[in-house]
């Protein structure tokens, strides 16, 4: 438990909620309540809840490690993946970053920490299709959706990692393009560079 908060701590730099959904209303879609999520914290001043609360928790129904040495067959897989989304020469994080979502799971919006993450964050997705959405951290109105099929290859890279938070829908809002996608069990595996 603490390796994953720590994990989490180093990582992830929740996007800040406002009682505007930030993008286009997950809970009007979903049925929930909206701030359901605040209900979950209480704290000294409702104005600490609203800005502390998010920073707390960005992922949730998953477990996590980090992995240095890996077998020959992964070791070519991920060989693959840094030639194709890192510069060349580019120095890495050591560790990949395994992610395992349950079906219940999803993450929330957030910006991977500028600290411990440099311009190019490369994921592969296993098990289960599922969406990345990309939403504009100072204008809600730009976003993209990205379909990941399983098996395919993410790579977020300078402004779609800096200027954009990424979530990773959960089953009952995993709507790509008018097209249900349902999401299952979802693996990732998630290679990043090191500041520059
Ligand atoms: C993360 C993250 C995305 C994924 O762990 O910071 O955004 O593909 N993961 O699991
Ligand atoms: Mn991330």
């Amino acid at each position: 438990m603490k390796l994953l908060l720590n994990v989490l701590k180093r990582i992830h730099k929740p996007a800040v909620y406002s009682s505007q959904p930030r993008c286009r209303s997950s809970s009007a879609r979903s049925g929930l309540l909206p701030l359901r999520d605040e209900a979950l914290i209480v704290g000294s001043n409702p104005e600490l809840v609203q800005r502390l609360g998010p920073q707390v928790e960005a992922i949730h129904g998953y477990r996590e490690t980090e992995r240095v040495m890996w077998g020959e067959r992964c070791e070519e897989v991920l060989s693959r993946v840094r030639s194709g989304a890192f510069p060349e020469g580019s120095p890495l994080l050591g560790p990949v970053h395994i992610l395992d979502l349950d079906k219940t799971g999803y993450i929330k919006p957030h910006i991977d920490s500028v600290k411990f993450c440099g311009s190019t964050i490369a994921g592969l997705s296993l098990l289960s299709d599922s969406i990345m959405r990309l939403v504009k951290e100072d204008d809600a109105e730009e976003w993209l959706d990205l379909l990941l099929p399983r098996f395919s290859l993410y790579i977020l890279r300078d402004q779609a990692r800096y200027n954009f938070t990424h979530q990773i829908l959960k089953d009952e809002e995993s709507v790509f393009n008018g097209q249900r996608v349902p999401r299952l069990r979802r693996i990732s595996v998630i290679c990043r560079n090191l500041p520059g």
